[in-house]
């Protein structure tokens, strides 16, 4: 088990009094604000687009540009670029370094904003007013507690199993104890979206409960969803500045427009398969460093390094190797993302009263590598996107490094299931065209005649580290 960071900033038995979070985190002023570019709206192909689009030149990306383009456009890898929905909850404007949900922009909400309040936003489409708003935090109160057969269910799995495999299955299992419709389906609408809201903090406090052999602690009615989290952990009440920092976490993850998980989420739901099955995609695609596993590979990064002094030859010699440097660049983000400035105002007050070294590490390390990326890959647009920080943020609160992405799907819940019922208000069937690149016209072969060797092909690999050792295992 990866071990969790200092826990002494969680344990107040009175809940703290009330502090505004501004106080407690506040902005940096922006000098301080580090690589904060200007950089003016594209005209032309940015460079991180060089070499993407061989076949249709540069054209700002959208939906009539790629029909114009068509027919015989091909796609790019990665659908980099590409338009293939629409929505109305959030906008990624990552030139400008922007993110909005619903029109708020996430530097107000990361300020003034509770998780509930973006939660009511987001699936509900406005702000909501002090009824409404506890009417939301006492339905997600009261949806938190799990059905035993499923704590059951959790007591059977090995305890070495990683905490977001255990999270998967439980999501998809929380649809057996929904009642179904006629055909085996489950309704999607608000009230289950709020179900999986709920519940979500309640599996991933109750693995890390019993994979600890200890016994797992029922949800509070009285708490906020931060609060409760951390309770459900440890039995203790946690102060006002872990529920705050928690909560402006959950508030930074909640949504990010058509990232990959979501847009699993959006195609599984665009079948019609229910909100559950949905989630589940949602959560089973966010598992990959490239997306929401990034954050557990940062904190062992700044294990390793151990000391600030260590940063730059670690990523001299990581990159030498090949290798990527977790928690740097982004897809959209072609400067620092606008959520770590606030991950890191709290990795560093947070720190300040549990164990400095993590935020001062990863300081160090977000300097040596915006250097020596620059120096090693000039002209990539590569910086701290919201993993980086969130590492030493979430190793503060005392969570392990292996909850990490758990904690990431916690406040991604709320972005989730808006988008799932975003796309079943206006459905149609997301199927996309693939160019066909194999052999034609190929002549049958009866299998006598096939050869006798055991292996005559090898599974493709695109140097992913899963694929090698499943091939390995094949052969
Ligand atoms: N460290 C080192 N090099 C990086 C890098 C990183 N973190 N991120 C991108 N690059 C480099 C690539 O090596 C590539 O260089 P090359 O053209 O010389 O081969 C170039 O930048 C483009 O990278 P690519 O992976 O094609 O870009 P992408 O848009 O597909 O990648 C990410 C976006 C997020 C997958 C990528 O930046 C990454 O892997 N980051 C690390 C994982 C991470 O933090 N994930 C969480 C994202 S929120």
């Amino acid at each position: 088990m990866v071990p969790a960071g200092p826990a002494n900033i969680l344990r107040s038995q009175d809940g703290g009094s009330k502090m505004s979070r501004s106080r407690l985190f506040p902005r940096m002023e922006k000098a301080e604000r580090p690589h904060r570019h200007h950089v003016a709206s594209p005209s032309k192909p940015p460079t991180y687009l060089a070499g993407h689009t061989r076949e249709i030149g540069w054209i700002p990306p959208s939906i009539e540009n790629f029909q114009k383009a068509m027919p015989g456009t091909i796609v790019d890898r990665g659908l980099e670029g590409v338009i293939v929905g629409s929505t109305e909850l959030s906008n990624v404007e990552g030139i400008e370094g922007r993110l909005t949900y619903r029109g708020f922009d996430i530097h107000d909400l990361a300020q003034n904003a509770s998780y509930e309040e973006v939660a009511y936003l987001l699936l509900f489409g406005q702000l909501p007013n002090k009824f409404q708003l506890e009417d939301l935090k006492v339905r997600i109160a009261a949806n938190r507690m799990l059905p035993q057969p499923l704590i059951d269910m959790m007591h059977a799995i090995p305890k070495s199993a990683w905490p977001m495999d255990v999270l998967r299955t439980m999501i998809s299992a929380i649809a057996h104890f929904v009642p179904h419709l006629e055909d085996g389906s489950h309704a999607s609408n608000p009230r289950q979206a709020i179900h999986l809201i709920a519940k979500t903090p309640t599996i991933v406090a109750a693995w890390d409960r019993i994979r600890r052999g200890l016994h797992v602690i029922e949800p509070r009615l009285d708490l906020s969803t931060a609060a409760n989290f951390l309770y459900m952990r440890t039995g203790e009440v946690p102060l006002k500045e872990a529920e705050m920092a928690l909560d402006t976490y959950l508030v930074l993850l909640a949504d990010h427009s058509y990232n990959a998980s979501t847009f699993a989420a959006r195609v599984c739901a665009s079948t019609r398969a229910d909100i559950f099955a949905a989630a589940t995609s949602a959560v089973a695609t966010l598992e990959g460093d490239l997306h929401g596993g990034a954050p557990g590979k940062v904190m062992s990064m700044l294990l390793e390094i151990g000391k600030p002094e260590r940063a730059e030859t670690y990523v001299r010699d990581l990159l030498a190797r090949g290798d990527k440097i977790m928690g740097m660049g982004h897809r959209e983000y072609k400067i620092r993302d606008p959520r770590a400035e606030h991950l890191e105002v709290m990795a560093k007050t947070l720190g300040e009263k549990t164990d400095p070294r993590w935020y001062e590490i990863a300081r160090a390390l977000e300097d040596a590598s915006n250097k020596v990326l620059q120096e090693v890959k000039p002209g990539r647009r590569i910086y701290a996107n919201v993993e980086f920080y969130t590492a030493p943020t979430l190793f503060s609160l005392g969570i392990p490094a292996d909850e990490f992405t758990c904690m990431f799907a916690c406040g991604r819940m709320a972005g989730w299931t808006a988008h799932i019922l975003e796309q079943l208000g206006d459905n149609r069937l997301i199927r996309p065209q693939a160019t066909y690149v194999g052999p034609t016209l190929m002549a049958w072969v009866p299998i006598e005649q096939r050869g006798r060797s055991t292996f005559t092909t090898t599974p493709s690999s695109n140097g992913n580290g899963k694929e090698k050792a499943k091939a390995e295992v094949a052969s």
